[in-house]
């Protein structure tokens, strides 16, 4: 059986396709299978796909469907879960019943955060939910927080400062979830590969690729040991 993963925030431009094909890229690397579902009705990551494949950049072990109903969520998953390792759904960027759906569905739930106060905000409304599903229906989906779109100067803005105690301060609220440690920065590689480039893997290895690649491999060691951790913690 396959496992799934979702990225999911609220806020559009929060960096959720970005974040769902970065890691895609990386698993695929590994020889995992992945299925990336784009359940945002703006099809951002299908049309990443079908770009991809007009252009001739066709990403090996990975694959995109659509699922844009509670339905289609739930029939896919069933569909193809012996056909992959790892399904990624690119969740919609507002608040739905079919995120609810999605998280439910999910064994790991990432929510990308930039350094802003609706960002934020946004990250935080994604553990109170995953929350409730856990609490709802008797799961223990783990969520994650991940930042993106870091500058070094940015490092200095009250917005990136605060994210840490934000986080800190809903675990003491007894939310569960974690501050990656591994920081997606504001790369224009990450950008440009939306343009139909295939995946970050498949990029030549100049040196801002060399430098995203090695923080897209962290970041997905980083979301492996955590899950692992969980589960262990889950069982015990
Ligand atoms: N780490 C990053 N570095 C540079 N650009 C980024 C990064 N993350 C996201 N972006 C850009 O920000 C915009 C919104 O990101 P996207 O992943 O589409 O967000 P969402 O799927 O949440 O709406 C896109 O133009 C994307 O290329
Ligand atoms: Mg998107």
């Amino acid at each position: 059986m396959s496992r799934t993963y979702a990225v999911v925030s609220n806020k559009g431009g929060a960096g959720k396709t970005t974040l769902a094909t970065l890691i895609a890229g990386e698993y695929a690397l590994q020889s995992q299978r992945v299925l990336l579902i784009d359940a945002d009705s703006r099809q951002n990551l299908a049309g990443w796909w079908k770009l991809c494949h007009a252009k001739g950049n066709i990403p090996a072990n990975i694959e995109v469907t659509t699922a844009a109903t509670q339905r289609a969520v739930g029939d896919v998953i069933k569909k193809w879960t012996g056909s992959f390792d790892l399904v990624i759904i690119d969740a919609p960027g507002v608040d739905s019943v079919l995120q609810n759906t999605v998280i439910r569905a999910s064994e790991v739930v990432i929510s990308p955060v930039q350094p802003g106060i609706k960002e934020i905000e946004a990250a935080g409304q994604t553990v109170a939910e995953v929350n409730d599903v856990n609490d709802q229906y008797g799961l223990s989906v783990i969520h994650m927080n991940v930042r993106t779109r870091i500058t070094l100067p940015g490092r200095n803005l009250e917005a990136y400062r605060y994210i840490r105690p934000f986080v800190a301060g809903l675990r003491d609220a007894n939310y569960k979830t974690v501050l990656l440690e591994t920081e997606l920065f504001e790369r224009n590689i990450y950008r440009e590969i939306q343009n139909g480039l295939g995946t970050l893997q498949m990029q030549e290895l100049t040196d801002s690729v060399r430098k995203a690649r090695v923080e897209v491999n962290a970041l997905v060691a980083e979301i492996e040991a955590r899950r692992s951790g969980d589960a262990v913690e889950a069982a015990a």
